[in-house]
């Protein structure tokens, strides 16, 4: 007991940087409340604990639903800035000092609410945080899944002006049905843009879609990844590869992919010599942040300092930054 409160404390201060984060996914019901009622937007929600009373989630889609309902509200550079802001100011609380943020530019430009809105928001806050605190973050656009590939490749072209401020393309939303495969051709040209690259796989999708990501999408890391566990063959690659994995505990059992914290694979995963990082997600709908998520992990598994401390050093390793700045945060690590 004495000892989980000290593990506790000693992740929640030690420096460590997140990879896995929807900026959307984000956004608290109070900014989602103000922000509805600035635009005049009819939510089905009369107050903030009805909204969180109806984050009861049986599956990714019965999230996603939500989560997009949510997003609805952002329609000026003021709402993403202030959501950017909220969550880098939640970093800072954590001792996040680097992160990667996934945004998904489709759902916003399918309602009208383009590129030169909602970027110039990004990037406003994330230099705030920049030179007010030193904390970095760079942005990761993910492209969804269940929309075709004519409507990414669209994406990728608007964002054309926007690419100095984009380290890398993603793959989110509804994964079943939706494989890795059929955006060959959009992640090709991401890579030819000279963009870095990331897929969700392996979250509810099959250990296939991992492989599909890895092979052909050509990836750095894999969003979740979990299933892998199921293919010894794709797990040894992974192994080999060192391709990362960013696993987000508290997302994966609100979402039901595992019914219990104390049934989550990570440690599995780890020993198996997997490079396993812990990221939140989508905090506002999962119930938790960073150090909320490491916190959870402590509180059910049989996890130790020498685990976290691997964790935390994964958490740099497998993220975008340099190899100089990458060296610096491990060398600051104790
Ligand atoms: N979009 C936001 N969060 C997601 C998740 N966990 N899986 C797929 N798409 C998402
Ligand atoms: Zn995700």
């Amino acid at each position: 007991m004495v000892m989980k409160i000290k593990l506790k404390d000693w992740v929640a201060k030690q420096p460590k940087a997140e990879l896995h984060l929807h900026i959307e996914g984000s956004l608290e019901p109070e900014l989602m409340m103000s922000l509805a009622a600035k635009h005049g937007i009819n939510l089905p929600y009369v107050s903030i604990d009805e909204v969180k009373a109806a984050y009861d989630f049986h599956n990714l889609q019965s999230f996603l639903d939500l989560y997009y309902l949510g997003a609805s509200v952002l329609l000026d550079e003021d709402d993403f800035y202030q959501l950017m802001f909220a969550y880098l100011q939640k970093c800072r609380e954590d001792n996040v000092v680097h992160s990667e943020i996934m945004f998904d530019p489709q759902t916003h430009t399918e309602r009208g609410v383009g590129f030169e809105i909602f970027m110039p928001g990004f990037v406003r806050a994330m230099q705030q945080a920049e030179q007010e605190w030193g904390q970095s973050s760079l942005l990761i656009m993910s492209f969804l899944r269940h929309l075709s590939e004519e409507s990414a490749l669209q994406t990728l072209a608007a964002a054309k002006n926007y690419l100095p401020h984009i380290v890398a393309v993603g793959l989110d939303s509804s994964e079943l049905g939706n494989p890795p495969q059929k955006f060959a051709r959009v992640f090709a040209h991401a890579k030819a843009l000279g963009l870095k690259r990331v897929a969700h796989a392996g979250e509810e999708g099959p250990p296939a879609y991992v492989w599909e990501a890895a092979n052909i999408l050509d990836v750095h890391r894999i969003d979740h990844g979990v299933r892998s566990i199921e293919d010894a063959n794709l797990v040894e690659h992974l192994v080999v590869k060192q391709i990362p994995l960013t696993v987000c505990p508290l997302s994966n059992t609100k979402l039901k992919v595992f019914e219990h914290m104390s049934q989550h694979n990570i440690l599995t995963l780890l020993d198996q010599g997997l490079l396993v990082t812990v990221n939140a997600d989508d905090p506002s709908y999962f119930g938790g942040y960073l150090n909320d998520n490491y916190h959870a992990l402590i509180e059910h598994l049989d996890i130790n300092q020498e685990h976290l401390k691997q964790i935390v050093k994964n958490s740099f390793i497998a993220s975008f930054l340099s190899d100089e700045v990458k060296q610096a945060w491990l060398d600051k690590l104790v």
